[in-house]
């Protein structure tokens, strides 16, 4: 059981590390800023912690990419690295330290981790099929291989289910396996690999997953594999970019693996402890220590390890709750104490799509000159969490001219203009209980929201403080009482100093550049990124000048105009057929887009008996409500006449579920039942493309009827 933050222990707080292999876009920035956000609060609460991430600079990902550029992979993924070192900060996102997977302590740490799992016998040599493209004559691992989920049927690339279960694919198990260097069907050949063999962890992780924190779906999604059977996994690959496999004759019984490198998803978790020792060793042990928060679990100084919370996407849990996990215990280091996954980021309400140019780009925001605490605080507090969330540049308009410009920025700037024209700051009188009260509650808000891993309560704590300021400065009408009513026009103001220097204090984790604006018009020393959580009910200074407004109404034509830039590029990218093509292809899209170029009709017929065998029926929906932690399923609650089944399908993204109660649609009846993400599917429903054009009846067939 972990004590609350702040604890004695000092902290981590990671970020999913980002693939060093193309531009990011705002979506990709969901994660940094919930975590450069969730860090800035566990300081503001006293805790000792860290912040650290690095580029992903391994794996297919890289080398896929690299090759279509023709270029090594190295550079190609330092010249990304490099630019996401610049990006960051551009977003107010600043890490203690950002290393990346390829640097020297990562590799060595890597090594080390690798070799006592070795020591520990929790690795061994299999000899396993792997695909193979015999054109090339050369290996197909992960990314250079395409094909068919063997748990759930959607497409999927080499080592993950990317559109469907989201599950991790074992080299061999991706079926209908094609290679993505020429197109062909791949082959397999025999090659001898080596494993983690995560059944040595099964019985840890059960009492792990118990003791977890963080958010709900990184403590439930994992429960189904970690009380299934565990399967081994591969760390080795056959490639050349990577951190080679550190082989050791004697100890893990096979060959010196000398022509094989480490899996990605080996040494890029391992960089979340390099690049805490990166900092650990610039500011030194005694100012922050690595080792503290990372390993003497147990020990009597830190009885507890230290306290580890990643920050990642939902796509990726069950690295970070299964195999993450193991790989620490079997090298003797301490366990995550939080996981906080987050949903997706949509753009306009549809999937961010790269080859179509449908994105905000991490430039593009820059260059639009609004401030960066801008984008913070529309993704942070846009949705929950764990939800999607959606970005536009509407909804980013809607949400800054309500509730920073005319709720926030209003009250702090209207309080501080009284104060200053009238007392030339901080008017001499004490602060009321009501007001003492308020912004005690506010700051149990923000504690609360620490301890139950709730980011969008970060950014709401400030916001809420304003509005009751808002509120009690236009019921006391301080205007009114300056002539008449002195001392309580001294008071009311009084209040509302002290009301905005809390807003500064709860607003700098979100907002943090408009926070310091905040803290110096206040006419406070130093950065309010040093100040406590307590400071909001410390005196505020005497004397301050002018105040200026502190957020600008961002303009209907401005908008206009963002959004103009946005679809002309849409247009501009679509133009080709080839686009559309790529488009298909493409993984990272969610939503599929365009068509692509019809299909010939196959040329086998079947018979009528064959076509018998479908059991077609009408159903009408009941009920349809997202799986959560699923990208893109729904459950669905469907009438078939005989009986009311469940269905799971593939159209989170695609249909508005609250108004599918009462379609018809088109159910095979007899299919097999399947699991999709833990939730049994009973039946398949029929739909049309990309955009599942759901199949329906044309008259008023009763649920039920069969289709023939
Ligand atoms: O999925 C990804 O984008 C990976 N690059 C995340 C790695 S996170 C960590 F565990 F290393
Ligand atoms: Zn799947």
């Amino acid at each position: 059981m972990h004590e609350e933050f702040p604890t004695e222990t000092p902290a981590v707080v990671t970020c999913g590390l980002p693939y060093a292999n193309g531009d990011l876009h705002v979506g990709h920035l969901r994660t940094y800023v919930s975590g450069d956000a969730y860090s800035r609060a566990l300081e503001r609460v006293g805790q000792d912690v860290a912040f650290v991430s690095g580029s992903d600079m391994h794996g297919t990902p890289i080398a896929v990419n690299a090759a279509e550029e023709g270029v090594d992979p190295e550079s190609f993924a330092l010249e990304y690295h490099e630019q996401y070192e610049e990006t960051f900060p551009q977003f107010n996102v600043e890490f203690d330290n950002y290393g990346h997977t390829h640097d020297e302590t990562n590799t060595e740490l890597t090594r080390e981790f690798v070799r006592s799992w070795i020591d520990g016998d929790h690795v061994f040599e299999k000899e396993i099929e792997v695909a193979w493209d015999s054109e090339t004559d050369q290996p197909l691992p992960d990314r250079f291989v395409e094909g068919t989920c063997p748990y759930c049927g959607e497409k999927a690339r080499g080592d993950e289910c990317d559109e469907g279960c989201q599950r991790h694919l074992e080299p061999g198990e991706i079926e209908d396996p094609v290679s993505t260097i020429t197109g062909n069907p791949a082959e397999y050949r025999t090659r001898p690999h080596r494993f983690l063999r995560l059944s040595d962890f099964q019985e840890y992780l059960k009492g792990f997953i118990d003791r977890l924190e963080g958010t709900e779906n990184a403590q439930n999604q994992p429960r189904e594999w970690i009380e299934g059977e565990l399967q081994d996994l591969c760390i080795t690959r056959d490639m050349d970019w990577g951190i080679d496999y550190p082989g050791d004759a004697e100890g893990d019984g096979g060959g010196d693996g000398e022509d094989l490198v480490l899996y990605v998803w080996v040494d890029a978790p391992i960089e979340y402890v390099a690049s805490t020792k990166q900092y650990s060793e610039r500011v030194g042990t005694e100012t922050y220590d690595w080792e503290a928060v990372w390993k003497n679990q147990g020990t009597d100084e830190h009885p507890d390890g230290g306290e580890i919370v990643h920050v990642i996407g939902h796509d990726i849990i069950q690295h970070h709750t299964v195999f993450w996990p193991s790989m620490l215990r079997g090298a003797d280091y301490n366990e995550p104490r939080a996981v906080m996954a987050c949903g997706f980021v949509n753009l306009a309400g549809e999937a961010f799509s790269t080859s179509r140019n449908r994105a905000v780009w991490a430039d593009d925001y820059v260059e639009s000159g609004l401030h960066p605490d801008l984008y913070r605080y529309h993704i942070v507090t846009g949705s929950e969490f764990v939800a999607d969330v959606n970005f536009s540049w509407d909804g980013l308009q809607e949400r800054v001219n309500s509730e920073l410009v005319g709720n926030l920025g209003n009250f702090c700037y209207r309080s501080l203009l009284f104060a200053e024209r009238n007392y030339g700051g901080t008017p001499d009188a004490d602060v009321s209980d009501e007001v003492r009260d308020e912004i005690e509650s506010a700051m149990a808000d923000f504690r609360e929201a620490i301890n139950d891993y709730r980011v969008r309560g970060l950014g709401r704590a400030p916001v809420e403080l304003a509005k009751f300021g808002n509120e009690y400065i236009q019921r006391h009408e301080p205007w009114k009482l300056t002539d008449d009513d002195p001392e309580q026009a001294a008071q009311v103001i009084r209040d509302c100093v002290q009301l905005s220097k809390a807003v500064a204090v709860l607003m700098e984790p979100v907002l943090p550049g408009k926070a310091e604006e905040l803290w110096s018009q206040l006419g406070e020393d130093g950065s309010v990124h040093d100040a406590e959580l307590g400071d909001a009910l410390a005196d505020p200074v005497a004397e301050f000048d002018e105040p200026s407004e502190l957020f600008e109404k961002i303009e209907d034509d401005r908008v206009e105009e963002l959004n103009e830039q946005l679809q002309a590029r849409v247009e501009a990218a679509g133009d080709g057929e080839e686009d559309e093509a790529d488009e298909a292809a493409e993984s990272d899209d969610e939503t599929g887009g365009a068509a692509a170029d019809l299909e010939p009709v196959r040329e086998e017929r079947i018979g009528f008996e064959e076509f018998q065998d479908l059991d077609l029926r009408v159903g009408e929906v009941l009920a349809a409500e997202p799986i959560e932690g699923a990208d893109k399923l729904a459950k669905l609650e469907v009438d078939i006449g005989v009986e009311t089944r469940q269905i799971v399908a593939g159209i989170k993204q695609l249909h508005d579920l609250e108004a599918l109660p009462g379609t018809r649609i088109v159910v095979v009846a007899n299919l097999e039942k399947s699991e999709l993400f833990g939730v049994e599917s009973d039946g398949m429903l029929l739909a049309a493309g990309d955009q599942a054009d759901l199949l329906t009846t044309h008259g008023d067939a009763e649920p039920g009827t069969k289709i023939q």
